[in-house]
């Protein structure tokens, strides 16, 4: 990366906290390319010191990099638990202080939404509760208040509740204008210690399908903040693929939900529970026996690494990392497996083939979380890695969430007609006549 565009990533990584390895190395530059088409500049030195001087073009730059995907009801079981908890808690206790919530990152508001319709739906007078949302895409939040949305975005609603809370328009569905007015948007950060810092603390606090894309440095950041924004009993609903423990706050919480582990509270004083989802906590062991992964080699995404220098016992195995990495997977050697998936990843960048295979053995030693944190990085560097989707499809139907698991598998097949259709176009191309 030539070195304006390092000064970029530097103050990007910096206000974001995102994680290289997930977000992959290409995200920036092309961020950065794409805002200097905008703004009429070439030269990356010059686009480097705008955004270092002008925060509406570090804003815009901010907009450009982060990845604003979410739907209606996504993943559905902590909506059900929200009912639950809002039946519980609230409705059948009609002279509780309102119930509090923040959405944060909430993208294009299909979150925070989602929370204010099932609210009603568990019977709670919009008076009794207050939602807050936030993100730090200011143009998420313009979009989010306009509250317009295509039918992918409401791919995980049944149809009684787009019938009931949408009106379909030329331009796409309509979320019902009462819901709309329950939540309330602004600009945050979550790493920002002030965020927040003049509202009462939240019952709840939904930090979904974010901490996963963050630094570790910036994981303990984010703990802190929503530790600080949450009530003492409040509760935490994280998406099934972040991880908690980058902190002494995150590693204080622990499991509040049954099936599917995506809603924590903090340990009651004196109560023994290992924290969920350690983020860094050594692999364990492997199981006694292994069961044997049939993993295809990836075909490899960069050229074979030169042969190293010659080294002291054992020489250097000269095949490329990955196809090492599938041979000690299907051996059941899962450590060294993944020792060779992060070389990998430590000497090419990281690539969808790596965390996919990396989702793979870690799918095979039986750690689905960290298995689906893997296979969203894989897509989210390549959004049509089929594999990875039909993993995430299969572990989601695992988790009973079907409306999910049918959106990955969609997706997958959509990825594989358009990879056969590129194919036939290969073998076949079109000649310029008419065919007969
Ligand atoms: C994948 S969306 C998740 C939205 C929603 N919570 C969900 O699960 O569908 C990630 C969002 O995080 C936002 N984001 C990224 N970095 C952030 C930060 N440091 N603070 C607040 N929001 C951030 C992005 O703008 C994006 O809208």
């Amino acid at each position: 990366m030539p070195d304006p565009l390092r000064d970029i990533d530097a103050i990007l990584s910096e206000r974001l906290g995102l994680d290289r390895a997930s977000i992959g190395p290409g995200m920036v530059p092309r961020a950065a390319r794409a805002r200097m088409r905008a703004v009429g500049l070439v030269e990356p030195s010059a686009y480097a010191e705008l955004v270092a001087s002008c925060p509406a073009e570090l804003q815009e730059l901010v907009d450009e990099v982060t990845v604003p995907e979410s739907w209606f009801f996504r993943d559905g079981l902590p909506f059900a638990f929200l009912q639950g908890l809002a039946r519980e808690g609230w409705t059948a206790r009609p002279a509780r202080e309102p119930l509090r919530i923040l959405s944060l990152p909430c993208a294009g508001g299909e979150e925070p939404y989602s929370i204010a319709v099932t609210l009603d739906e568990a019977g709670l007078a919009p008076s009794r509760y207050r939602i807050d949302a936030v993100d730090v895409g200011a143009r998420r939040l313009d979009y989010a208040r306009r509250g317009v949305y295509s039918r992918n975005a409401l791919r995980g609603v049944g149809a009684d509740r787009v019938a009931r809370w949408f009106r379909e328009r030329d331009d796409g569905f309509e979320i019902d204008l009462a819901i709309r007015a329950r939540v309330h948007f602004r600009v945050g950060n979550v790493l920002d210690p002030a965020l927040l810092a003049d509202a009462p603390r939240y019952d709840v606090v939904f930090c979904r399908n974010l901490l996963i894309y963050l630094s570790r440095d910036a994981r303990a950041r984010a703990e802190a903040n929503l530790d600080r924004l949450l009530a003492p009993d409040g509760v935490l609903v994280v998406g099934h693929a972040d991880t908690l423990g980058a902190s002494e706050a995150g590693r204080a919480f622990v499991a509040a939900s049954g099936r599917g582990t995506f809603a924590y509270r903090r340990r009651k004083p004196g109560e023994v529970a290992p924290a969920p989802k350690p983020a860094e906590a050594a692999l364990p062991a492997p199981p006694p026996r292994p069961r044997p992964l049939s993993l295809a080699p990836p075909a490899p995404t960069a050229p074979t690494p030169p042969p190293s220098p010659p080294t002291a016992s054992p020489p250097e195995d000269p095949r490329p990392l990955l196809e090492q990495a599938t041979e000690h997977a299907n051996a059941g050697r899962f450590g060294q497996a993944l020792a060779c998936c992060e070389r990998e990843v430590r000497r090419a960048g990281p690539s969808a083939a790596a965390f996919a295979l990396m989702g793979g053995i870690h799918q095979a030693a039986g750690r689905r979380s960290e298995a689906e944190g893997c296979f969203h990085k894989a897509i989210y560097l390549d959004p049509a890695h089929d594999e990875a989707l039909l993993a995430l499809a299969l572990l989601a139907e695992g988790r009973g969430d079907r409306d999910a698991a049918a959106g990955f598998r969609r997706r997958a097949e959509r990825a594989l007609r358009n990879r056969a259709g590129a194919a036939d176009k290969t073998m076949n191309p079109p000649t310029g006549g008419p065919t007969p």
